[in-house]
């Protein structure tokens, strides 16, 4: 039996940290384990422009633990009126890894998202021109399409088209949640990406609504039925070179998570990489763990793997029920708080 294994350090290329106090609790988990990661814009107010990025990097670094070599990646907040200029010059002065489309209203904090694909086209234009990476929220929000079906209508719609209007042009569908998405992006890698969370391939919609309604198993992209829940399994675990790690770590205040109109998002920055090792062993798949975790990701971002490594290690460990924040957001309750682990990473 396999007790250990020993990778490249991993990267998270879909992370949410937030701002202020809860940045603070929540950066050093991340930088824990992972090397680089991807940090999503969706602020209040987001991060749209190159000098927003700037100044969000330097409260981002303020927030890391001394010595820490963990390397924050930023993201431009599309709206209808992003100004290619700016993305330009973000992306040329070593800011932007990539711009972040949030459909309107389609998720936590995309109000000031897109509402018009038509106005956005100027800036994929540019991104295809510089080498620049677009990451997706794949969801089509028109009303009258079922939540569920939400990710194959984007692909169908608007993405699909897209990949031919500008072939240049390298795609990451984010948070894959469906046998559609995943589908659709082995089609067309390695123009497309797709990352891939820890709970979209441990939950179905039954383990979240079957008995009782879980509030903490509310995302979005929402989870789906056990046919996806498999076809994502099997992605992961492929090797493929399409597929890659993203947590989706989102933390939220108690209040928002248990709220009449609650917020979507699970903070699982510290259970994240024992919970892909769980799913990659449940698989038989641990030696694939290392091309999805750590070498897939940055090849679709045309940026070297890092070099120093990770041990997975096979031992039980109880998990943290929380995180305290000071201030008004007191708390964010950890995935899997309270409950054992069966795989622990250490550091190299
Ligand atoms: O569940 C989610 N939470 N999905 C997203 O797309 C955004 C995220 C957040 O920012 O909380
Ligand atoms: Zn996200």
């Amino acid at each position: 039996m396999v007790d250990h294994i020993t990778i490249r350090k991993p990267d998270d290329w879909h992370l949410h940290v937030r701002d202020g106090e809860m940045l603070k609790a929540v950066m050093p988990y991340t930088a824990r384990h992972f090397g680089r990661a991807i940090l999503m814009p969706n602020l209040t107010p987001p991060v749209c422009t190159t000098a927003d990025a700037i100044a969000y990097r330097e409260r981002v670094m303020a927030a890391l633990p001394k010595g820490s070599a963990f390397k924050p990646l930023l993201t431009c907040y599309l709206t209808d009126d992003t100004d290619p200029n700016d993305v330009e010059r973000g992306f040329r002065e070593g800011v932007f890894t990539g711009v972040k489309l949030y459909p309107a209203n389609a998720t936590t904090y995309s109000a000031a998202g897109v509402t018009d694909y038509n106005k956005i086209k100027p800036v994929l234009a540019r991104m295809e021109k510089l080498g620049m990476r677009f990451l997706m929220h794949g969801e089509d929000v028109d009303p009258t399409v079922d939540i569920f079906d939400r990710e194959a209508r984007f692909c169908e719609k608007y993405l699909g088209p897209w990949t031919k209007e500008f072939p240049g042009l390298k795609f990451i569908l984010e948070h894959l949640s469906s046998k559609d998405g995943v589908d659709f992006v082995r089609a067309h890698a390695p123009q497309v990406g797709g990352t891939i969370t820890p709970y979209h391939m441990e939950f179905t919609r039954t383990d979240w609504l079957g008995w009782g309604l879980k509030p903490y198993m509310y995302v979005m992209p929402v989870i789906k039925t056990e046919k996806d829940r498999q076809a994502l399994r099997k992605a992961a675990t492929s090797g493929e070179a399409c597929y890659f790690l993203g947590t989706d770590s989102a933390p939220h205040p108690v209040a928002k998570k248990l709220s009449v109109n609650g917020i979507p998002g699970i903070f699982n920055a510290p259970v994240a990489m024992a919970v892909y090792a769980k799913v990659f062993e449940e698989e038989g798949a641990l030696a694939k763990l290392e091309a999805f975790a750590s070498l897939n990701g940055p090849k679709h971002y045309g940026l070297p793997p890092n070099t120093i490594t990770i041990t997975l290690e096979k031992r039980t460990w109880k998990v943290p029920e929380e995180i305290k924040v000071p201030g008004p957001d007191e708390r964010a309750l950890i995935h899997h708080g309270g409950e054992t682990m069966t795989w622990q990473a250490v550091a190299s």
